[in-house]
């Protein structure tokens, strides 16, 4: 067959086209999962952004670049040059009391650039994925499906609403709210680890770790997370989804169960009540989501609580014994 322009290929042979995913955050640990998750699939062409200069990851399946979302003049040139299909919003101020105690700063972060990405994306006529949290709710009566009533006890909780609230707001005709719970996994150069791989690395250690046992939670694998991601993606859903764990655990339990599972004792773990942390920030006691709309209308399937932690041990290179 002669040599021919792409445009004139036999409509057969033409590639399909790839939807442009612009994914913020990507340095963290969300960001980074995603990125890979979504570049390394021929039906994305993805352009991850962070605060850095450079990736923290191997991005050799993604484009890169620099993008503060509290920054208007960068936000909006990467949409005049990228003009993407979908915005997968990963970047947040993620740590609760830090929110707490650099209230300015969160705002920006977590609320008024979402909002400024949201009607971005109403000019670019792109899809709106929004990350938000189990921490929009009081913690009375989790597990929450997503007809609950958000009632936020910390600021943290009341930047992550706002932004929800922001997207429905501003005219956006497709737009998606993630919400997710506790999230475990491994990525590069993390500026904030997680509480598994806090368990891990002390119990490891045989040191003794103080865990609440008044505070529940559905853990969510970050894989299964991305995985969610892609599926709201690849369906256009619309909407409010939950995606976390099914497995509902104090944190007791969850340190019980990274014990069992990795073959560390369980004899340093110390179950305490919240009281027992001087912490000045309100945190909801009993959240946790049912997924079933993730489930059925996404065909969303994560692992069971063992399973991620396994899964976990093999990319961290620890070997589960369970
Ligand atoms: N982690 C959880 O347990 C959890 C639970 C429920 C919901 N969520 C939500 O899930 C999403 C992802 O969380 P995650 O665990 O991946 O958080 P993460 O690891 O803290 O990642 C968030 C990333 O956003 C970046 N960021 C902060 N401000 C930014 C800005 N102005 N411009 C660009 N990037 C900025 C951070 O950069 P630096 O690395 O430079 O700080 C960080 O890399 C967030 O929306 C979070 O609220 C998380």
């Amino acid at each position: 067959m002669p040599d021919l322009p792409l445009d004139e290929l036999p409509f057969q042979q033409q590639r399909p086209l790839s939807r442009r995913v612009l994914v913020t955050g990507a340095n963290g640990l969300l960001g980074q999962t995603l990125s890979q998750h979504l570049g390394a699939s021929s039906d994305y062409d993805v352009l991850a952004t962070a605060r850095d200069d450079a990736p923290r990851f191997d991005a050799s399946d993604c484009e890169y670049t620099p993008m503060d979302v509290t920054a208007p003049d960068a936000v909006t040139a990467v949409f005049e040059d990228f003009d993407p299909d979908v915005v997968v919003n990963c970047a947040a101020m993620s740590d609760v009391s830090a929110c707490d105690e650099n209230r300015n700063e969160a705002w920006a972060t977590n609320a008024r650039a979402v909002k400024r990405l949201a009607k971005h994306c109403v000019d670019a006529r792109a899809r709106l994925v929004q990350l938000s949290t189990d921490f929009v709710f009081n913690g009375k009566r989790g597990p929450y499906d997503e007809n609950a009533r958000p009632d936020p006890v910390n600021y943290y909780g009341r930047t992550k609403l706002a932004a929800e609230n922001a997207i429905r707001e501003v005219g956006l005709s497709d737009w998606t709210i993630v919400r997710t719970v506790l999230l475990y996994g491994t990525a590069q150069q993390l500026s904030r680890s997680n509480v598994v791989l806090w368990m891990i690395d002390e119990l490891s250690k045989g040191n003794t770790i103080h865990v609440v046992n008044d505070q529940w939670r559905t853990p969510t694998y970050v894989p299964d997370l991305a995985d969610g991601i892609e599926r709201v993606i690849d369906r256009d859903a619309n909407g409010i989804f939950h995606v976390s764990g099914r497995d509902m655990v104090t944190i007791h339990e969850l340190a019980e169960t990274v014990a069992d599972v990795f073959g560390f004792s369980s004899e340093p773990i110390d179950p305490v009540s919240s009281d027992y942390f001087d912490d000045p920030v309100d945190r909801p006691s009993k959240t946790g989501f049912i997924v079933l709309k993730a489930e059925t209308e996404l065909g969303y399937d994560p692992h069971s609580l063992e399973d991620g932690l396994r899964a976990l041990g093999h990319e961290l290179g620890v070997a589960p014994v369970s």
